[in-house]
């Protein structure tokens, strides 16, 4: 009986972290986590001296400045601003997981960004 009453709730401490990865897993594309008070047009305005963007400025709106072959390409700015820093949240809260940004289709081969 107490054998049975171990594996139920090991079973139920599987279970929840399975849960809880899968909610981290959820939030793929820069709305998924920057909405509210994180949204990305608050994120460029607490920039000094950024221009100011519309408040519902959203990926589109950054890559006519942040294209890829802009003077500000986005990619080596996000992967400063996520993945540096031993304190970064993006590492500690989300694992710092590329796929949370870029999206690979395994048909196509294409690696996309996931807005
Ligand atoms: C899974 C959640 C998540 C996703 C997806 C995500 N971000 Fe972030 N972002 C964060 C967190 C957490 C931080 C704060 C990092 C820190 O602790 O400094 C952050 C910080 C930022 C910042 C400010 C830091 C800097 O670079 O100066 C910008 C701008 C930003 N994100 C834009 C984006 C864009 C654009 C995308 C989509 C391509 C995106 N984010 C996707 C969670 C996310
Ligand atoms: C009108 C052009 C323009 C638009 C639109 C724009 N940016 Fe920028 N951004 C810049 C310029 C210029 C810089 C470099 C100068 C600076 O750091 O202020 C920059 C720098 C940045 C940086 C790096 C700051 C640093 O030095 O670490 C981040 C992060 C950023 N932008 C985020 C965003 C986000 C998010 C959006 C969309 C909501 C956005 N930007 C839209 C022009 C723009
Ligand atoms: C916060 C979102 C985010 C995360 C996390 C992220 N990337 Fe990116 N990455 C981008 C964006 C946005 C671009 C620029 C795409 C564009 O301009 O078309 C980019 C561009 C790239 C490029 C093209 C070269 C460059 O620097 O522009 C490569 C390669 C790349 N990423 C690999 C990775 C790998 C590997 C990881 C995980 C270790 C990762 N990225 C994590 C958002 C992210």
């Amino acid at each position: 009986m107490r054998k049975v009453l171990l594996v139920v709730a090991i079973s139920a401490i599987i279970l929840v972290s399975l849960g809880l990865v899968a909610l981290a897993a959820d939030k793929v594309g820069c709305a998924a986590c920057h909405t509210g008070n994180y949204s990305l047009a608050k994120e460029a305005n607490a920039i000094q001296g950024h221009p100011k963007v519309a408040d519902n400025a959203n990926y589109d709106a950054c890559v006519r400045c942040h294209g890829p072959n802009s003077k500000w390409p986005f990619g080596p700015i996000l992967h400063k601003g996520h993945l540096v820093g031993a304190d970064n949240h993006f590492i500690t809260n989300y694992g710092g997981d590329c796929k949370l940004c870029h999206v690979l289709d395994a048909n196509k081969g294409t690696f996309t960004i996931a807005k």
